[in-house]
């Protein structure tokens, strides 16, 4: 018809989202399908810190602790490591202290594992940091040792301390023998070998659920 070709067209409109919908109602989770951590490979003695020895052994923590040791033969490092953060990441740390203490007594000891892994290797390793601590103990004030990284054998890349380290003895230099210092420098640096059997990977996403 005519008439309706000469009315006015109709302003356009914006376009209207559609009304509002109720939420879906929360589905229950089944508590076997509920989601978990799933981390890259199992933990092992000192859950839940991620750190582990090779074959889960015992390590010679008076060994791991020793930098005087080191000292002898390498001053300069171990004269810039004193006066750094990896040196003084232990109960000597006020603001560690406090805050590590405060997770101590309101969730336990056994769960501030998880700090030591990487502030106290040493309390972490010789089990110490399942008791309770005087932070004038050595072991206590540690740190980060010159062991805790040159010792590592099987490091994973998602962090939270995920590190093996080598329970072997360190072989040192002997003067005029090239074997010993070479297996030394296998042992302590770059060539250390990284050993992969000592990962054990799991498969997929962080998450499982
Ligand atoms: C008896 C002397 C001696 C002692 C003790 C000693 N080292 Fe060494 N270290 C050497 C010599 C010599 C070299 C080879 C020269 C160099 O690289 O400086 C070496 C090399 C190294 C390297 C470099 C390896 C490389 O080639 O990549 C590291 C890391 C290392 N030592 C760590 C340590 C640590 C950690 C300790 C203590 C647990 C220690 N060393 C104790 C003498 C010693
Ligand atoms: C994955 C390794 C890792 C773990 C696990 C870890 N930290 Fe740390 N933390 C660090 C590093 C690295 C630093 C230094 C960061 C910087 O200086 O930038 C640090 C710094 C700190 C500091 C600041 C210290 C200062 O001198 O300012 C406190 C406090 C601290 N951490 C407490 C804790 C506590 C408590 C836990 C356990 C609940 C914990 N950390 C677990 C690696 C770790
Ligand atoms: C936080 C980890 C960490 C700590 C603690 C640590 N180192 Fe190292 N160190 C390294 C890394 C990483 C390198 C470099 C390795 C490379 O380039 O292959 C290195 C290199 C070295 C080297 C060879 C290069 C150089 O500067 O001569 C020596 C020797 C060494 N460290 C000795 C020590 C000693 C002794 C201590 C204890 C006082 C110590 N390190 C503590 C991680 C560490």
């Amino acid at each position: 018809m005519g008439v309706a070709c000469q009315r006015e067209p109709e302003p356009r409109r914006p376009p209207q989202a559609p009304p509002p919908q109720p939420a879906p109602a929360p589905q229950p989770v089944a508590a076997d399908t509920a989601l978990t951590a799933k981390l890259p490979r199992d933990s092992g003695p000192f859950f839940p810190s991620q750190a582990r020895t090779a074959g889960d052994k015992p390590i010679d923590v008076a060994e791991l602790n020793d930098v005087r040791r080191c000292a002898g033969c390498h001053t300069e490092a171990v004269r810039q490591w004193a006066s750094s953060a990896h040196a003084h990441a232990s109960f000597d740390n006020p603001w560690y202290r406090a805050s590590v203490e405060s997770l101590r007594s309101e969730v336990g000891f056994e769960a501030s594992r998880h700090c030591a892994g990487c502030h106290d290797p040493v309390l972490l390793m010789s089990g110490r940091m399942d008791q309770p601590l005087a932070p004038e103990e050595p072991l206590a004030n540690a740190g980060v040792t010159c062991l805790a990284c040159h010792s590592v054998r099987a490091p994973t890349s998602d962090g939270n301390a995920s590190y093996t380290l080598s329970t072997d003895p360190v072989p040192y230099p002997k003067p005029g023998d090239a074997a010993s210092l070479q297996a030394h420098r296998r042992a302590s640096g770059s060539e250390a070998p990284a050993d992969a059997s000592l990962v054990r990977p799991r498969e997929g996403a962080l998450l499982r659920g």
